[in-house]
């Protein structure tokens, strides 16, 4: 007879004891923040579909970076806008490439600050796929060293961490070996691990300018539908030498976040991507629901269910609220 012995609303009567027992509470310390550095000076281009979010040249780019340092968020992730694409994504990792200009110029000027490279080829690929075409197909084998070329310039232009978001088979073990190669056996790995192809990368293609120019990216990236193989994914890049795993998209996709903090003892980062953001943003601002509310819920959500780390273009709004 639980009732009316046991009354769980007895525990909700005031915010003060609401906060006492409460089970999950955020912090600036959970967030990233993505940033997307561009070609010129003074450059800063607000991104149409992601509202609050903007095309950066290094110059803009640092000034956000001083910003997103002050407010106790502990790292940015970068992804590039390079001045001219080709077939092998030559801008990822070229020595002087856009992300690794940023990357010399954040490390010299900010103190503070973690800076994640992303580790991809899509927005450097005149096709705008993740690798090295062959056909209609992206060659797995040959990818691999491309990634572990962008990853080494990355790591030598000062990245304080390298998050492989192509999906390629063997791409983790492919760039540790090449990082430990050159002595950079210190630089973690962020694996980019359970990544589905989703629709809610729409906003970050435009961005990033990186949609794929024929086909789609099932042919690598996850399909939505499955979880198990997520796992897989997971233990996969595990053995191959992540230090941290990622889950991608957020809200979508709890259950497999909450399923890899169960399963693994490694940190669990999951990204709250561009198309989550967009439509929160969006309903907010056609005051369809309250944008701060939910902004609050879909992050403490994503915590809730094992995300450590959690990579958000509200970052910086939330941070300030807590
Ligand atoms: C690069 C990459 C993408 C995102 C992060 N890294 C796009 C994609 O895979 O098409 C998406 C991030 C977002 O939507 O916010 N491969």
């Amino acid at each position: 007879m639980p009732f009316p012995i046991h009354r769980p609303r007895r525990l909700r009567s005031s915010e003060l004891l609401r906060g006492m027992v409460r089970e999950t509470r955020l912090a600036p310390a959970d967030f990233v923040y993505p940033l997307f550095v561009c070609p010129g000076e003074g450059v800063k281009r607000e991104i149409e579909a992601m509202p609050g979010n903007y095309q950066m040249s290094v110059d803009q780019i640092v000034e956000e970076c001083r910003e997103v340092a002050s407010l106790g968020i502990p790292a940015v992730i970068l992804f590039g806008l390079p001045e001219s694409k080709d077939p092998e994504g030559s801008g990822a990792y070229a020595g002087d490439g856009i992300v690794q200009r940023a990357i010399r110029a954040i490390k010299r000027e900010v103190k503070d600050l973690l800076v994640i490279a992303d580790c991809c080829l899509c927005e450097y690929t005149s096709h705008g796929h993740c690798g090295h075409v062959d056909g209609q197909d992206v060659d797995n084998d040959a990818t691999l060293e491309l990634l572990g070329k962008t990853a080494l310039a990355q790591a030598t232009a000062g990245a304080d961490i390298i998050a492989p978001s192509d999906m390629m088979d063997g791409r983790i073990g492919a760039i540790r070996e090449t990082l430990d190669d050159k002595g950079l056996k210190n630089i973690p790995i962020l694996a980019y691990a359970a990544k589905y192809a989703s629709a809610f990368y729409g906003p970050f293609r435009e961005a990033a300018e990186s949609a794929p120019q024929f086909g789609d990216r099932r042919g690598y990236q996850m399909d939505p539908a499955n979880q198990r193989e997520a796992m897989r994914e997971i233990e996969l890049d595990i053995e191959e030498g992540a230090d941290m795993i990622m889950v991608k998209p957020a809200m979508p996709y709890l259950d497999v976040i909450y399923r890899a903090k169960q399963e693994f003892d490694l940190p669990v980062a999951a990204y709250q991507v561009s198309g989550e953001y967009s439509m929160i943003m969006a309903a907010g601002r056609n005051g369809w629901i309250d944008l701060e509310r939910v902004m609050a819920e879909s992050l403490i959500s994503i915590k809730r269910a094992g995300a450590d780390l959690i990579l958000t273009y509200f970052a910086k709004t939330m941070a300030r609220k807590l």
